[in-house]
């Protein structure tokens, strides 16, 4: 019998991954943020010189995922962010992904983050949230993240790439980003890190009684 699924769903640094880290935490699930599978696929693709808008290649790369693969030190950052966001795009790839995202939660339930986790992967899921935040909020976030690594990084050109993958994701044909029809949205604009999980915990708490 299946557990607690817990679906955190949201675009770009509007404080899913974070607020589903604490989530499991708190309900003792395990948490399996997907944004990851998808980098690395990306990565497989930028690593033999492919294109990632390359249906075939993308395809063949998710098929070849391993679970080394989401442990790798090079995930994050621009090049990365955009190559999954592009892969993410063909239904090749999703598709070759749902299984494992599936079976992850199989035994002791999970809470998961991504996109379309409400909407595709767990359309039953006990618990729907829907990260989200203003654009201006979400650009400073991730350029903070992104300055500290890369001094030269400016918030205009951190803004600008994360409005184009926020647009391919929501754009694309297969399972765009989307609040599910029964999912919660929290915007989490004007709140700190404690204040979202707070908000969060009180919202799942009612949902699933
Ligand atoms: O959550 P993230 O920013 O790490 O995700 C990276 C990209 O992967 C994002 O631009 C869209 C894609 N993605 C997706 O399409 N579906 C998911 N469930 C998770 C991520």
């Amino acid at each position: 019998m299946t557990g607690l699924v817990i679906a955190v769903d949201g675009p770009a640094a509007a404080g899913k991954g974070t607020l589903a880290r604490r989530l499991a935490a708190h309900f003792a699930l395990p948490y399996l943020d997907t944004g990851l599978l998808y980098r690395a696929v990306g990565r497989r693709v930028l690593d033999a010189a492919g294109d990632p808008r390359d249906a075939a290649v993308a395809q063949a790369a998710a098929r070849a995922l391993q679970a080394a693969d989401l442990a790798r030190g090079d995930l994050r950052g621009p090049p990365a962010d955009d190559a999954a966001s592009m892969v993410a795009a063909h239904p090749g790839v999703r598709h070759a992904l749902v299984d494992f995202q599936r079976r992850f939660a199989a035994e002791a339930g999970a809470v998961l983050d991504g996109r379309d986790i409400g909407t595709v992967i767990f359309p039953d899921a006990r618990a729907k949230l829907y990260i989200t935040a203003s654009a201006e909020a979400r650009a400073y976030r991730r350029w903070l993240e992104v300055h500290a690594r890369d001094p030269s990084a400016t918030l205009t050109a951190v803004a600008a790439e994360m409005a184009a993958r926020d647009a391919r994701d929501a754009g694309r044909d297969a399972a765009p980003m989307k609040p599910a029809a029964d999912a919660i949205v929290l915007d989490t604009t004007t709140l700190d890190a404690d204040a979202a999980f707070a908000r969060a915990m009180a919202l799942v708490s009612g949902l699933i009684g």
